[in-house]
């Protein structure tokens, strides 16, 4: 490392492991926390299956202070797709750190309820099942399920899985550790220990991890972050890091300037203002959507339905609205809400609709050395229908063929006002504009919406790909339509699982 950025900048990625702090130095910032831990550190407990966050063997939990300041936040991530210096001034648990004198609940259940068989997956079910354990004393079976949709076994079934996560509540042991206590309990000097020491690894200093001329820098404020990617315009900026992972562990690409900014306070925040529910971009889906949920309550599908609690947990808002990819699931429903962007560069800032946000497959108007600072959702007024569905081949983790969202005023039975807008239909995702003048001003009734369904097609020319057929997605976002209409009329019940599973 040169003189002057070992001056300027910390370069030491630290963490803690099992009681003790880790100092990482000289680290390729593509290493992946997976990498780290079972081929520098031989702790091989985790296991890699797919290397693209969608098995959940690598399933570790990630602890840090929460908003309180004064407790632990315990949250299951992927490891696979993580790269190390994102865990600087954190807490890692592996399969390893529950077992000491003797097995964690959740292990034991597992034994007891036959829930293993080849136990290649176990590793990841157990930190699953203990990022439970930690931040839900009673779950109930939906909640079980939703814990553990992010891991795959193959081979025991997951009948006895289930089981063990009811049982291991039972199996309560007593002692004081902090990674035996269930959610809730005093945790006692240990946790306080623990968040004290996690504070002292806390620095108002840029991390700048370097190795072979690639660098990750992780700044802590606004404007280094801004004065950062403003001089340093190719780098790429990593928030959660779910879908730039990949571009590592599947496509092999070598990041050689990232900056992360996940540690940025001021992009971590969310507030009411009078007119919006401001979102920082970094915060992340499971910090982010309870607030949007809590004023919109018929987005719950988008949340429960995005990929898993392990991908949740680190993918940001912002992230995936910068992605771009027509599949992905926050953009219709925001943009039927009719959200604004804050995007910033050096010390300027500007806000876009982000209906022009959006130019091409996978472009954006975000210019060199901007980077997305808020989310601005407009609240709700009175009386507003608000609804999204997704639709794809498997109900947990997966990949939208269609995305819908929408919506409705009415005054009486006229239509005051629609947005309907759809993912997977087209190479951005974007409004139905014809499908909206077809209904609005119009009687909200059977007619209305069959000529309405017909209009989608002026708005899409869907694609045939591996996920969906072209007709089969014209014929999903027709009866999408359908259904918001018969949940707004009360004639289908409402909720993510008024259907099934
Ligand atoms: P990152 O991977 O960190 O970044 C993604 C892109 O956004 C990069 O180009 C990055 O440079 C850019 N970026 C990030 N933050 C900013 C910013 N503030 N300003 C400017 N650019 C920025 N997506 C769905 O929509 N629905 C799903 O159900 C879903 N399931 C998934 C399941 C799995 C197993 C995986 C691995 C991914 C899944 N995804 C899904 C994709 C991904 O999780 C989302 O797109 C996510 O929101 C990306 O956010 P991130 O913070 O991880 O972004
Ligand atoms: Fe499959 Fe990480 S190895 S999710
Ligand atoms: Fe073999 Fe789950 S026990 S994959």
């Amino acid at each position: 490392m040169s003189r002057s950025l070992r001056a300027k900048y910390r370069h030491q990625i630290k963490f803690v492991l099992d009681g003790q702090v880790i100092e990482a130095d000289g680290v390729d910032p593509n290493r992946t926390v997976l990498q780290y831990l079972r081929e520098d550190l031989l702790r091989v407990g985790t296991k890699e299956g797919c290397a693209e966050g969608d098995c959940g063997a690598c399933t570790v939990v990630i602890a840090d202070i929460d908003a309180s300041g004064e407790r632990l936040r315990a949250r299951a991530v992927n490891s696979c797709i993580q790269f190390l210096p994102a865990l600087d001034g954190k807490e890692l648990l592996t399969v390893e750190s529950l077992e000491q004198d003797e097995l964690h609940p959740a292990q034991t259940a597992m034994i007891d309820c036959h829930a293993s068989q080849c136990g290649f997956c176990t590793p990841g079910f157990v930190m699953s099942m203990f990022a439970l354990y930690k931040t839900n004393p009673r779950p109930t079976r939906q909640e079980i399920d939703d814990a553990l949709a992010g891991n795959l076994c193959r081979c025991t079934g997951y009948r006895p899985i289930v089981d063990a996560a009811k049982k291991m509540y039972g199996d309560l042991v007593g002692d004081q550790d902090w990674t035996r206590l269930p959610a809730g309990s005093d945790m006692g000097d240990d946790e306080t220990y623990r968040v004290a020491r996690l504070r002292s690894l806390q620095s108002t200093e840029v991390l700048c991890a370097e190795w072979q001329g690639r660098r990750f820098y992780a700044p802590v404020s606004l404007r280094e972050l801004s004065t950062l990617i403003e001089k340093n315009p190719d780098a790429i900026i990593l928030a959660g890091g779910t879908d730039i992972g990949i571009w590592v562990t599947k496509q092999y690409r070598a990041l050689n300037t990232i900056i992360y900014v996940g540690n940025v306070a001021e992009l971590l925040s969310a507030n009411l203002t009078s007119d919006y529910i401001d979102v920082g971009a970094a915060l992340s889906f499971t910090d982010a959507m309870p607030l949007i949920i809590e004023h919109y309550p018929g987005l719950e599908e988008l949340f429960l339905r995005f990929a898993s609690p392990p991908i949740r947990n680190t993918a940001t808002l912002g992230g995936n609205i910068a992605n771009a990819s027509p599949i992905g699931d926050s953009m219709p429903a925001l943009l039927v809400l009719d959200t604004l962007l804050v995007l910033r560069k050096g010390a300027k800032t500007r806000r876009v609709p982000l209906k022009e946000f959006y130019i091409a497959y996978q472009q954006t108007i975000l210019k060199s050395g901007e980077f997305i600072e808020r989310i601005l959702i407009p609240l709700p007024r009175d009386d507003v229908h608000v609804a999204s569905y997704k639709v794809s081949k498997r109900f947990d983790q997966d990949i939208s063929s269609v995305c819908g969202a929408y919506w409705l005023q009415l005054e009486g039975d006229i239509v005051t006002g629609i947005r309907v807008a759809c993912g997977g239909m087209a190479e951005i995702p974007k409004r139905a504009i014809a499908c909206e003048q077809a209904i609005v001003g119009k009687e909200w009734n059977e007619e209305t919406i069959d000529l309405a369904m017909n209009s989608l097609d002026e708005d899409y020319t869907p694609i045939t790909d591996v996920r969906a057929s072209a007709r089969y997605r014209r014929l999903v976002c027709r009866n999408l339509l359908q259904r918001f209409y018969l949940e707004s009329n009360g004639k289908l019940p409402t909720g993510v699982y008024a259907h099934g599973r």
